[in-house]
């Protein structure tokens, strides 16, 4: 039987609804909130882990991340002198334009789950004279931060890693200043669209993040579109 495009593509959309929908965090926050994957993070907090392997994936050109970095950067309004978060701050990818978006009056909190990259961080800092850059390691509920002490929260690629993603979030609210903005980049988990690896390895669609980031006391205030960007989308949320 043939159907018309329309109908496929009503089919399409409705299945990724229903499917966005089924993989929500819970409803707690704090030290009764589930896991939504206990194994989100392991090659990340593994005793060996390759930074010199992640620093080839995570800041080479075949990422589109990567090659859209600038364009990502100048979207986040970071003035000199404003206290930024970049939360997965990963192998450093954006520390140095970081740094000097921030000038040497302002602060970049980079901030990791992970023992390994928390270590390369420091040495990457201390390395490129990166002097406004403070190194945080985190724990899996939350980020770390002072109360009120930032101004932007930068969250790449890592919303989906978020084993507890609504105590992080909470916490991460608690850390923005009156104003404060939480921009998010992540992978578009379309059933039946995305890649097979973007469906296996995020646990749920952009529409459920959302979702949750509200419930925790977030407004969604803009959708930033980056050139470039095909396969990520960037949410902007303000503290409410
Ligand atoms: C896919 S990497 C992205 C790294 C970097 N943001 C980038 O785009 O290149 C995800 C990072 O998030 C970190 N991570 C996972 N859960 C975290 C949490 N709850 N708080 C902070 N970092 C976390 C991991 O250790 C890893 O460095």
């Amino acid at each position: 039987m043939k159907y018309p495009s329309v109908t496929l593509s009503f089919l399409a959309l409705s299945l990724s609804l229903c499917a966005c929908a089924s993989a929500p965090a819970g409803s707690t926050s704090g030290p009764d909130e589930e896991s939504v994957g206990e194994d989100l993070n392991q090659r990340f907090l593994s005793d060996d882990l390759d930074v010199q392997r992640f620093t080839r994936v995570f800041e080479g050109e075949s990422r589109e991340v990567s090659r859209q970095r600038e364009r990502i950067l100048a979207i986040l309004g970071i003035r000199p002198g404003m206290a930024v978060a970049d939360v997965g701050a990963g192998t450093g990818l954006f520390l140095g334009p970081l740094n000097e978006a921030v000038g040497p009056e302002g602060v970049v909190y980079a901030v990791d789950i992970s023992p390994g990259f928390v270590e390369h961080l420091r040495e990457r800092a201390r390395r490129e004279g990166l002097e406004a850059v403070e190194v945080v390691l985190c724990g899996e509920r939350s980020s770390a931060l002072p109360e009120e002490s930032v101004d932007v929260v930068f969250v790449c690629d890592t919303y989906h890693h978020f084993e507890y993603p609504r105590s992080t979030v909470a916490s991460l609210h608690s850390a923005l200043r009156d104003g404060g903005s939480l921009v998010v980049v992540d992978f578009d988990r379309i059933p039946y669209v995305s890649r097979p690896w973007i469906l296996g390895h995020v646990r749920a669609g952009r529409q459920a993040f959302v979702r949750e980031i509200e419930a925790v006391g977030f407004e969604l205030v803009d959708r930033p579109r980056v050139f470039g960007l095909l396969e990520n989308y960037v949410l902007r949320f303000r503290k409410s």
